[in-house]
């Protein structure tokens, strides 16, 4: 926990916060039926603890058919017999918070399953007071009332011949959209929430939550979007009155694909009582084509820097950032930004694991120093990468067999397909965690995983991480936990962006309008070849407080080298 005193403190307690995020399904299997647990997770909490994290984020543990993951909850108040038993939940968060962690709940309420009772009910009759909880409307023509698709393919409305009525869902036909213009339903959700928090959680990351508004016109003739409508403030400002207000040292997240920095400024401004940080998706989509995610588009070193340095700039006086570069959701960031993708980039054959070390802690290096609260995804701590698969039966996410059956389908060649995948799937980052390079699944079971162990392992694995010394991904994740909780620049100081336009060097200085602390500054090397640094950089550093490789030397960087200095 933070090195501060609490005393002195005028700032959110989560501004020197880091959340780590466990994907539970993928963490650490307890009971030996090859899916992770949440006993699995308590047998692994000084992994998590010793890294110096503040806070737990542990994707969906709820009751759910599993259709995606988690993210169709059949009972919010319950524990998936996969994962485990409520009882199993409290003594996890009695150890969560006994090792002075904190553990935040998904919450996932733009849908439900449509196992969920309320929509077994909902379904029943149009008369049924539950109808109203979800989003429904009369064909028209005999189709559906307009042509939104779903995120994982095919039409965004389904046909319930029982009420011959459509209903809206926004993600599979498994996941219906609930109304959020019920007043009833936003009350049982509330009720759910604050049950959570009574129990002891400390707060909720909210899956899609800027898609819970959705305007009626536009239901009808599909003329908008269906997220960011601006009933979405009423809806937060709302739940925070009759969930949040009056409780202490909580922690709120909110998912919000396409959202930008001035609606961000909005949500995270703490006068208007929302949410305390929101997840954008700006710096993840630079590398989508035009059409689909799947649509690979090298990535541009210039631009990630300058997207993410606008995020910084806006959040600047009002509002906060949350600082990611992978998820459940994304490719693996070593993978994705390091130097096996820019070796792609230039055409080159590039081995997965090279300068894997160096790779991974360069970018943990750059994200850690932006200000804002980093979330660590499991597995980046010992810097693992994409999965590797080669064949489709490899995959068990349904976006990415979706969409393979439809690209397929649409003739494109099974090769491009799975080289798609390859780069793009979400099962990328839900390869097992590899504690070891034992058989059969490196330690995460004692039996054949859920899930291929993918390309990394076993030489990627925790153990051989852990045991690394100053190669260690692990150890790098520490020391930058630490400086966090140490610095106040760190924590607050004022971002600025150096050479913007270098096409390899990611350089930024943080600095405190105060200047009671010494400024930072950031230099980190994306290329696999030694870079000489600018003059009106090298003139500037002082001491080195930090760095990926042993023995700098100033006024160069080796390959992938990333190092943070005093500045001038
Ligand atoms: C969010 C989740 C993702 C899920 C989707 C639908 O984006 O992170 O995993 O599939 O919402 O709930």
């Amino acid at each position: 926990m933070s090195g501060s005193d609490p005393a002195d403190r005028t700032e959110p307690w989560w501004t020197d916060a880091v959340v780590y995020q466990v994907y539970p399904r993928s963490f650490a299997d307890g009971n030996g039926d090859g899916v992770g647990d949440l006993a699995g997770i308590r047998q692994h909490l000084d992994h998590i603890a010793d890294l110096g994290v503040d806070v737990i984020w542990l994707s969906p543990v709820y009751r759910s058919p599993q259709a995606d993951n988690g993210y169709d909850i059949s009972d919010y108040e319950d524990i998936d017999p996969l994962f485990g038993t409520i009882d199993e939940f409290d003594a996890l968060l009695v150890e969560v918070h006994r090792r002075g962690m904190k553990l935040v709940m998904d919450l996932v309420v733009n849908h439900s399953s449509d196992r969920h009772p309320w929509f077994q009910a909902a379904k029943r009759s149009r008369s049924c007071p539950k109808h109203d909880w979800y989003i429904w409307r009369d064909p028209v023509d005999g189709h559906e009332p307009n042509e939104w698709r779903a995120a994982f393919g095919g039409p965004a409305w389904s046909w319930d011949p029982g009420t011959g009525q459509y209903y809206l869902h926004m993600f599979t036909p498994q996941q219906p959209d609930l109304n959020w213009d019920d007043p009833d339903m936003r009350s049982a959700v509330y009720a759910m929430m604050n049950g959570w928090l009574d129990r002891g959680v400390d707060g909720f990351r909210m899956d899609v939550i800027n898609h819970i508004a959705k305007d009626p016109a536009a239901l009808s003739d599909g003329s908008a979007a269906y997220v960011m409508q601006p009933r979405i403030h009423d809806h937060l400002r709302e739940m925070h009155e009759r969930v949040f207000a009056g409780r202490d040292a909580l922690l709120t997240v909110g998912e919000m694909p396409g959202v930008t920095v001035e609606d961000a400024a909005r949500f995270t401004d703490p006068a208007r009582h929302e949410l305390d940080m929101v997840f954008q998706f700006e710096h993840v989509g630079l590398d989508h084509g035009p059409s689909t995610k799947f649509d690979n588009r090298p990535f541009d070193l210039p631009e990630l820097k300058a997207s993410l340095a606008r995020w910084q700039d806006g959040l600047a006086e009002v509002g906060w950032n949350s600082l990611y570069l992978g998820n459940h959701d994304q490719p693996r960031a070593a993978s994705r930004f390091g130097a096996a993708a820019v070796a792609a980039a230039a055409g080159l054959d590039a081995d997965p694991l090279a300068f894997r070390y160096e790779s991974a802690t360069l970018l943990a290096t750059v994200l850690h120093l932006h200000r804002g609260t980093p979330y660590v995804y499991q597995g980046d701590e010992i810097g693992m990468v994409n999965a590797g698969f080669r064949s489709i039966d490899e995959y068990r996410d349904v976006e990415s067999l979706n969409w393979f059956r439809g690209a397929v389908g649409r003739g494109m060649p099974i090769a491009a397909a799975l080289e798609a995948l390859a780069v793009r799937s979400r099962d990328n980052a839900r390869t097992p965690i590899p504690w070891d390079d034992s058989e059969p699944a490196g330690g995460f079971s004692r039996t054949t995983p859920w899930i291929g162990m993918g390309q990394g392992w076993p030489t990627v694995t925790v153990a051989a991480d852990r045991a690394a010394g100053d190669r260690s991904v692990y150890e790098h994740h520490r020391r930058l936990i630490d400086l966090r909780h140490t610095s106040r620049t760190v924590r607050l100081g004022a971002f600025a962006l150096l050479e913007p336009d270098h096409p390899s060097l990611w350089a930024f200085t943080r600095r405190l309008a105060d200047a009671s602390e010494p400024a930072l500054a950031v230099v980190a090397n994306l290329s696999s070849s030694p870079l000489e640094l600018p003059r009106s950089i090298v003139t500037r550093l002082g001491a080195c407080v930090l760095g990926n490789l042993a023995d700098p030397e100033t006024g160069a960087l080796r390959p992938w080298e990333a190092r943070v200095h005093e500045f001038a």
